[in-house]
């Protein structure tokens, strides 16, 4: 039995795409379990780049089955135009699983998600607006509307008819913005719900009969730990779970099951959207990183927050995900630099704090304490073992192990899959 579970220990776009590609050659079924088209891949296979949202990036391997499980909020729309771009590239979705469970992400969100942010002004959260938020507050609300209900006509217009009345109420009311029309809506949804028929399975069952087959199967989690609704950094995160945890429930698979857990940890940090990050660098050496890291989002192109590694946030995901290794990522980026810093903690109304701040008003004033380590000032890309990477690079890892505790089982060096360095057998 193996069920490796893969999360982003910092704030997401710790290039997990590329990890969860690597590890894809090796598994039998690949799972999405939370989140929605918030969530950007990007893997590159011979030069060639793929940008996925919502299908996983397993896809890409011709035997490997793909599940969108429960926990996803699925728009339609995004989920066929992926569809349709995966197979004009020439790849096969045959093998592509959708749980009748997952919630829809509809029209009405998306506005939503604007007309929210809109209000909080200066205070908005920097959401990505495909409406994840505001589908997920449905979903608690339970008036979301499911992927499985589209293909049940009479009782999707039911609900869509009360929940649309609502909506509408909301918008004219408490927005002064349009609404939505029932008749239009509910007969592009039906459309989308019979264009998504053959992929629609009970994929808790999929997922558990494949573990009990001894099949590999690997659960790649969108976002990161920072943004995880409970443990992150509170209200400035997204809707969903990406801890380790979220993946039993947002798959249906127990506990028991899970076998490994793997942290993605981006050699240096980065944030898109707004909240607290202690260790960000706002001047030229920022600038620097981010270019070098081409540090854009890959779903809404927004230039990327950076900043140095924190081994305050790595340790708290460590434990709430109960990481078992870490993978790093693009440690290259790092390459030219003359000197790096880790932040081993914090300073807090004069006392030293080593555990991440639960609270959003310390987070907001805590001041890094940094370590200096040497920088390496050589390109590594070309390094295929731990030995092949100069000693300074070898000692900065090495120190991010020390400080979090967490054995790193791999390393990558670029974009590409043979720029990798596996340390250990991964499944
Ligand atoms: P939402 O998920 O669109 O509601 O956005 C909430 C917060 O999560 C914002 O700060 C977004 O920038 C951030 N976010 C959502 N998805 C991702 C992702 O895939 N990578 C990085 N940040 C994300």
């Amino acid at each position: 039995m193996s069920a490796v579970v893969v999360v982003g220990a910092q704030w997401g776009d710790e290039g997990k795409g590329k990890v969860i590609d690597f590890l894809s050659e090796q598994a039998d079924m690949v799972v999405r379990h939370q989140g929605g088209n918030n969530a950007g891949h990007t893997v590159v296979v011979d030069d060639k780049v793929f940008k996925l949202h919502l299908i996983p990036s397993g896809i890409l391997y011709p035997d490997t089955v793909c599940v969108i499980a429960n926990g996803v909020v699925v728009d339609p729309a995004t989920l066929l135009d992926e569809i349709a771009y995966l197979r004009h590239e020439g790849v096969s979705t045959d093998r592509l699983l959708l749980s009748s469970q997952a919630h829809l992400v509809m029209p009405y969100h998306a506005r939503l998600d604007a007309v929210n942010e809109d209000r909080l002004g200066a205070h908005k959260l920097g959401t990505t607006l495909r409406g994840i938020g505001p589908a997920y507050m449905d979903k608690a609300a339970r008036v979301g509307l499911r992927v499985g209900d589209l293909l049940h006509p009479d009782y999707f217009a039911a609900r869509l008819r009360s929940v649309l009345e609502e909506k509408n109420r909301l918008f004219a009311r408490a927005y002064d913005v349009p609404g939505f029309e029932f008749d239009e809506m509910y007969e592009r949804y039906l459309a989308y719900g019979e264009a998504l028929r053959p992929f629609l399975a009970n994929t808790s069952v999929e997922i558990n009969r494949a573990i009990g087959a001894g099949d590999r199967v690997l659960f790649e989690g969108a976002q990161g730990t920072h943004l995880d609704i409970d443990h992150g950094t509170f209200p400035f995160v997204t809707s969903s779970h990406p801890v380790a945890g979220g993946a039993c429930i947002g798959a249906g698979v127990g506990p028991t099951k899970i076998t490994q857990v793997y942290g993605v940890v981006k050699a240096y940090t980065s944030r898109v959207g707004d909240g607290p990050f202690p260790t960000e660098l706002t001047g030229p050496q920022g600038d620097h990183i981010r270019e070098r890291g081409s540090e854009y989002g890959t779903t809404t192109g927004r230039p990327r927050r950076v900043g140095w590694l924190d081994s305050a946030v790595l340790r708290h995901s460590a434990r709430v995900n109960g990481m078992t290794g870490i993978a790093v990522t693009r440690l290259d980026v790092l390459d030219d630099l003359d000197e790096l810093r880790i932040a081993t903690g914090y300073r807090y109304q004069g006392a030293v704090l080593e555990d991440f701040p639960e609270m959003l008003p310390v987070l907001e004033q805590v001041e890094p304490l940094y370590e200096t380590l040497p920088g390496w000032r050589q390109s590594i890309g070309q390094a295929r073992k731990l030995g092949d990477l100069p000693k300074a690079a070898q000692a900065y890892l090495a120190r991010l192990e020390d400080l979090t505790g967490v054995p790193i089982v791999l390393v990558s060096v670029g974009r590409d899959r043979s720029n990798t360095i596996p340390l250990t057998e991964l499944f």
